[in-house]
């Protein structure tokens, strides 16, 4: 099993390494380019709150992929080169400008920044089809108190729900660690697993789309009450083939 990654990583030394990641991986990835429009589905405007390690990577393999993505944070001036290497399809924008663009939301923030964000864009992430909840509460950068907190409110899926009243979420990527992301997508052979917890069906159908866009195999595990184990540290964590995540499900269970 694939260990989770230090958070104390510098994200200037992320957006290069991103960028030498992204360069290295185009030759490999540009056969999937435009996947979305080749398959008959049209593309989908994608906007991610948070852009760091995590939501850098996921937007940027959406953007690979035909997606028109804006990436967001409280400081998009900082972005110029994510936005560089993810592509043509990429743009930068403040949080209200990225709420306001896409019809997905990849949620990709500190745990401890999604009460505000449900307070400030709630009412228009209710609106969207779906709000991918990537997010996790980690005591060591969250703090012990959110953790237990969560917990109590019956763990992460249940809590963002919480915090995000009426949105649309799945919870997904939640422990696949973001060096490996742009490895992982359309490996050869057997994909990439992505356990996903959801309770609304249409976002279910559209997170299922759009993982397998971009080369991974979606599993649903159940409600989002089963996104408490869609965090790091759980069984589920790390890589893991389809099979094997129906496999450790059934332990939980
Ligand atoms: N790193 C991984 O491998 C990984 C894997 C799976 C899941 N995750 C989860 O993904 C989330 C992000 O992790 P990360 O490693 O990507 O963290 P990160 O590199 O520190 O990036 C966090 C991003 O969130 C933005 N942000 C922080 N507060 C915000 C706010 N109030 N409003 C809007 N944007 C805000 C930050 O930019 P500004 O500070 O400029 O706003 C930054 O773009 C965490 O919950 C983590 O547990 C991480």
């Amino acid at each position: 099993m694939v260990k989770y990654p230090s958070f104390e990583f510098d994200r200037r030394r992320f957006l290069g390494l991103a960028a030498v990641g992204v360069a290295a991986s185009a030759a490999a990835a540009a056969p999937f380019a435009a996947f979305a429009e080749d398959a008959g589905e049209a593309p989908l405007k994608i906007a991610t709150i948070g852009a760091g390690r995590e939501g850098g990577a996921l937007g940027t393999l959406f953007a690979k992929q035909g997606h028109p993505v804006m990436f967001s944070s409280q400081h998009p001036e900082q972005l110029k080169d994510l936005v560089a290497s993810a592509g043509p399809t990429a743009q930068a924008g403040t949080v209200e400008q990225a709420v306001g663009f896409g019809d997905v939301v990849l949620l990709v923030v500190p745990y401890t920044a999604v009460e505000q964000i449900g307070k400030d864009y709630g009412q228009a992430l209710a609106a969207k089809q779906l709000v991918f909840d990537v997010s996790n509460p980690i005591a060591r950068r969250d703090g012990e108190a959110i953790v237990s907190l969560v917990a109590e409110q019956g763990g992460a899926g249940l809590a963002t729900a919480k915090r995000l009243p009426g949105a649309h979420l799945v919870r997904g990527f939640n422990a696949i660690n973001y060096l490996h992301l742009t490895a992982d997508a359309h490996r050869p052979g057997e994909p990439v697993g992505v356990p996903i917890a959801g309770d609304d069906s249409n976002a279910i159908e559209l997170a299922t789309r759009l993982i397998k866009e971009i080369g991974f195999e979606p599993v649903l595990v159940g409600g989002l009450a089963m996104g408490k184990y869609l965090v790091p540290g759980t069984p589920l964590a790390g890589e893991h083939t389809p099979a094997e995540i129906r496999q450790i499900v059934a332990t939980l269970q």
